[in-house]
């Protein structure tokens, strides 16, 4: 069931697809400030929080702030508050204390009429607000807005998934990429040329390591401008994508927000011709700097600019390109023309004075300040359809608005095909039109959890298609590290494996164990079936693909603490390595299960586990994954293949194997459509 409770005037955000009348009276269970703008929910010491989507720290949310504030921040850190996304919703899963368990027929009246304790909450407000999840205190739960001006979706199911279900009725069904995104895909910033990506394709075949897409970051542009084509370095751009594609490779190219000020480059001249950019106070364009240097920003929250910007993408599709990556959305600024102008001038007086310390952090906060400065969001206005706003009271819907161009662009321009589209900033109902990868992480162990953590969060929130930068995109990567977050990432939808211009290359064909790469990412081919069932599985029943512990095994107390495996589809449980020189680790089975550890696609072992703890000894090349009771893996036989595993399709047409555990292969229901068409 789902209660909406409306708070002040919320500015919409397009997140709602299914409107729901408003209740009369206040949020029930929550107490209510209208003055220090906030609501509160006391939690049990057993209550679960999830959600949140991509946050940093844990799936169990509890013990920290998080703020809503969509930022271009690499550093991962457990003490941020803020990440590129906006994902407001939680959900509370109750334990014992409240007298129910979740999951289970009837069961005792629930606390705070709240149907047993266990809800979910969405939050539709495009500003900026703060979930203190037990920061400020341990067993409270405050939402504190900047503007008490909100949608609240209240949704009391009888079991966690439910909730998922109902809230994506409400924003709409997850979209659903091109099966060939399935696939593996090789990016990095800093492939500069046609020769640079062909490199990068011939090394993949020598090495017969299978893959569909290779990246094109902002090197491909003619100086970082969008929608245009370096001509020297990638000469007849056009016959390049159908060499491509005829090699069974896409190229994905990237799309950044600003678009360069530039006399004679058509976009620019378009977008100020039909008033299309962000305006200050004064209806000037705003001047921020991004790539390209000088830019205007797209007004994505005015439809005909959305309309405009959306039909631009069709100069790459009608080069035969039909896959892209949305960035520096939130959006990003390396600073503002006029905040440059004044940072330029304090600077000035500090020329020639002996710098105190004091000084210096003044001097030095000065430059600082220039990059994603919060208050240059409060400089420049939208165009709103017909009321202006200023962005700061949007800020957070921007990304989303941007994908959305692209999105309803697609249905109008290809209307019969699948488009892979993903971004980096996002806010639900943005999950409609494409899906997120997790930004720029590091080659750090601890972001190999992270990764891990923020799977289900992604998911509940509607983000089915998403990953993150496999091998971390910033910091120098090493072998180990590489292999061990591979063996994650072969698990989830977005599979890409993608660095940072001046950090260690990491292609897997550069590293002496190519072969023990090559076998993760046949065995992620060979998983291509499982993973496409269960992706559309979840896609078209409103479900979830990978799932915490908690949302299954409600009732295990040990289970519902577990942060680091994951449910993938309905037939496994995946719980990877991501310590560096473990050679092994403790895993928590909450019912008897069948262990695989493959060692190739073909090579592994099984061996049924009793329910509890193990330790499980994994060499790095070995990826375990635990088979649940009644339940098969199906697996493409690649050995069986006619010729080479090049890619997604010579995978999909491999026959057959299955691994069970007392289940018959009949009834798994599996997808195999053509990949292409939408669905
Ligand atoms: C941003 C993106 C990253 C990309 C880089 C250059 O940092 O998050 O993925 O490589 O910009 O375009």
């Amino acid at each position: 069931m789902i209660r909406k409770y409306t708070i002040g005037n919320p500015i919409p955000t397009g997140s709602v697809v299914t409107p729901v009348k408003a209740e009369e009276g206040l949020l029930p269970g929550w107490a209510f400030d209208s003055e220090g703008k906030t609501l509160s929910y006391s939690m049990r010491e057993d209550d679960l929080v999830y959600g949140l989507g991509e946050t940093v720290r844990g799936m169990n949310k509890r013990g920290w702030i998080y703020t809503s504030n969509n930022a271009d921040d690499p550093f991962h850190l457990e003490d941020k508050r803020s990440l590129y996304a906006s994902q407001n919703f939680i959900m509370l899963i109750p334990g014992k204390l409240s007298g129910r368990q979740i999951g289970g027929e009837g069961g005792e009246a629930g606390r705070d009429g709240l149907s047993g304790g266990l809800f979910g909450l969405y939050v539709d407000t495009p500003g900026v607000i703060h979930f203190d999840i037990g920061f400020t205190d341990l067993d409270t739960l405050t939402i504190r807005f900047e503007d008490f001006d909100a949608d609240i979706y209240l949704i009391t199911e009888d079991t966690p998934r439910k909730i998922v279900k109902e809230l994506r009725a409400l924003t709409g069904r997850s979209y659903i990429p091109p099966k060939w995104a399935f696939g593996f895909g090789q990016s990095r910033w800093g492939y500069k040329s046609a020769d640079d990506i062909r490199e990068v394709v011939d090394s993949y075949r020598r090495e017969d390591i299978p893959f569909d897409s290779v990246y094109l970051d902002i090197d491909y542009m003619e100086r970082f401008k969008d929608f245009t084509v370096n001509k020297e370095n990638f000469p007849a751009f056009e016959d390049f994508v159908t060499e491509m594609k005829e090699e069974g490779v896409h190229l994905v190219p990237i799309i950044d927000a600003g678009v360069k000020i530039e006399e004679g480059y058509s976009v620019y001249e378009e977008g100020v011709r039909n008033k299309y950019f962000v305006t200050k106070e004064d209806g000037s364009e705003l001047v921020g700097a991004v790539w390209p240097g000088r830019v205007h920003f797209p007004d994505f929250l005015n439809s005909k600019a959305r309309k405009w910007f959306g039909r631009c993408y069709s100069f790459l599709l009608d080069k035969g390109i039909d896959g892209f990556w949305n960035d520096m959305n939130e959006p990003a600024i390396f600073y503002t023309e006029d905040r440059l102008n004044s940072v330029l001038e304090q600077v000035d007086q500090f020329k020639g004075r002996d710098l105190g310390v004091m000084e210096f952090w003044q001097f030095r906060g000065l430059v600082t300040s220039l990059e994603n400065n919060r208050d240059d969001y409060k400089t420049f206005y939208h165009d709103y359809d017909g009321t202006r706003v200023r962005h700061d009271k949007v800020h957070n819907i921007y990304g989303f608005q941007m994908t959305r161009a692209a999105g309803e662009a697609f249905e109008e321009l290809c209307p019969d095909k699948r488009i892979l589209m993903f971004s980096r900033s996002s806010y639900i109902g943005m999950h409609r039109y494409g899906g997120v990868w997790t930004g720029d992480n590091k080659s750090w162990w601890s972001h190999i959890k992270l990764n891990i953590q923020q799977m289900p969060g992604l998911n509940m929130c509607g983000f089915l298609y998403s990953g993150a930068d496999t091998g971390g995109f910033g910091a120098d990567t090493t072998e180990d590290l590489l292999m061990r977050w591979t063996a994650v990432s072969i698990f989830t939808p977005l599979f890409r494996n993608h660095s940072a211009l001046g950090t260690r290359s990491q292609e897997f064909y550069r590293f002496p164990k190519v072969k023990q790469f090559r076998d993760l990412v046949r065995l992620r081919y060979a998983l291509l079936p499982y993973i496409y069932s269960e992706f559309m599985k979840a896609a078209l029943g409103d479900d979830m693909y990978a799932l915490p512990l908690a949302f299954v095994y409600g009732d295990d107390e040990r289970a519902r603490r577990v942060e680091d495996q994951l449910l993938i589809g309905e037939s496994i449980m995946i719980a990877p390595v991501y310590e560096q020189n473990a050679l092994g680790r403790y895993v928590y089975l909450p019912e008897e299960m069948k262990l695989i550890r493959f060692r190739t696609d073909s090579d592994y072992d099984e061996e049924i586990l009793p329910a509890g703890d193990h330790y499980i000894p994994l060499k790095l090349n070995e990826v375990a994954v635990f088979l649940r009771k009644g339940h098969c893996l199906p697996l493409a036989d690649l050995s069986a293949a006619a010729g080479p595993v090049k890619g997604m399709e010579d995978a999909f047409s491999c026959p057959l194997k299955f691994i069970t555990f007392e289940a018959d292969p009949e009834d798994y229901v599996r997808y195999d459509d053509d990949g292409i068409t939408r669905i």
